[in-house]
């Protein structure tokens, strides 16, 4: 086994998009394909899934959509472990375990839950109203997957620091329970990669329902760009990059000689119709190959269900076995 386990989980909620894309979907890819000793573990979250989306064809179609994202970004199934949660049935077993050494009090801590509770409150509702145990729990079953292969390091956004602080202490609780046999995970916030800002300027998201999907076809990725939300500075009129939700994109995208090139121009005013056109052409440039396997890849489902199979019975090669020891540390074993 590798000394560095690098495992990050993708929840299956949506079509990706661009924010997607540069926050995790290249930085992990490009990771995955550094010459290093290191074992790179990328799963889809399909049971985190469910907290969100009780809807089941979203669900499924979600997960063949962001299967093939990263597929169609890259993604070497061979060098990397690429699975998808619920085909791992050790994860959900692990997670009950860890339930059985998890104090409530910690769950009640967590700020998806605590969100949820203080919306309810502020609407004059039952504070549980709707929070199912699915949500309460979801950083158990999380530690679930992490601590399942013991990885070392887990690329997450800044919103998942409170779930790994909560995976440690549960790997914690577990070893001073039973033994030294899970790894403390580190989380890993890369700071060098964008959060990127969507059409109406804040953080790109579903939630927020101004993304820009990842592989819209070229004329509608053209539709999309043009949306992007800007001020009312006429052509001539110089502009602040540094605000503008064009030149943040752009930035994620170009080269630092593009770059600065694009700062020049916003300085001697371009017109924001062409900066927009610029954008469009640049993100194209980059999608574009990416993109066409993406729809040949949706054409052939079946072709993604085998590599995912393929990927659990590589991935169970390790979590088997493990859970045995697992079990057996905590006094399930053979009586004789
Ligand atoms: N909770 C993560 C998110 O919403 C997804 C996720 C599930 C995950 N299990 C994981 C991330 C394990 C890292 C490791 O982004």
């Amino acid at each position: 086994m590798a000394e560095e386990r690098v495992l990050t989980g993708i929840t299956t909620t949506g079509t990706p998009h661009l924010g997607n894309y540069v926050g995790a979907i290249r930085p992990a890819i490009a990771s995955s394909r550094e010459a290093s000793d290191a074992e790179h573990f990328f799963f889809l979250a399909d049971l985190h899934a469910l907290i969100k989306c009780q809807d089941p064809e979203r669900v499924q179609r979600a997960t063949l959509e962001v299967a093939a994202a990263w597929l169609a970004c890259g993604l070497d199934p061979q060098r990397v472990f690429f699975y998808r949660q619920s085909d791992i049935p050790e994860i959900p077993q692990l997670a009950w375990l860890l339930h059985c050494v998890c104090a409530k009090g910690l769950l009640n801590r967590a700020h998806a839950y605590k969100d949820a509770v203080q919306k309810n409150r502020d609407e004059g509702l039952d504070p549980d109203h709707a929070v199912t145990m699915g949500l309460f729990c979801y950083p158990v079953l999380m530690a679930a997957d992490i601590l399942l292969f013991n990885a070392t390091r887990v690329p997450v956004g800044r919103d998942q620091l409170q779930h790994l602080e909560m995976a440690r202490d549960l790997a914690q609780r577990f070893n001073h329970l039973y033994g030294p046999h899970f790894t403390l995970p580190e989380a890993v916030v890369d700071e060098s990669v964008a959060v990127l800002k969507g059409l109406d300027g804040r953080k790109m998201s579903k939630s927020y329902d101004n993304t820009i999907p990842l592989f819209a076809p070229r004329e509608q990725l053209r539709k999309y760009v043009n949306k992007i939300r800007t001020n009312l500075l006429e052509p001539g009129q110089p502009k602040d990059p540094d605000t503008s939700t064009v030149f943040q994109i752009w930035q994620a995208f170009a080269s630092a000689e593009e770059t600065e090139r694009m700062r020049q121009a916003f300085r001697e005013g371009i017109a924001w119709g062409e900066a927009k056109r610029q954008l469009f052409e640049l993100i194209d440039r980059e999608l574009a190959p990416a993109r066409e396997r993406y729809f040949d890849l949706l054409a052939a489902p079946e072709e993604i269900e085998r590599i995912l199979r393929r990927g659990a019975e590589r991935a169970r090669e390790r979590a088997a076995p493990f859970y045995e020891e697992l079990k057996r540390a905590v006094g399930i074993r053979p009586l004789g």
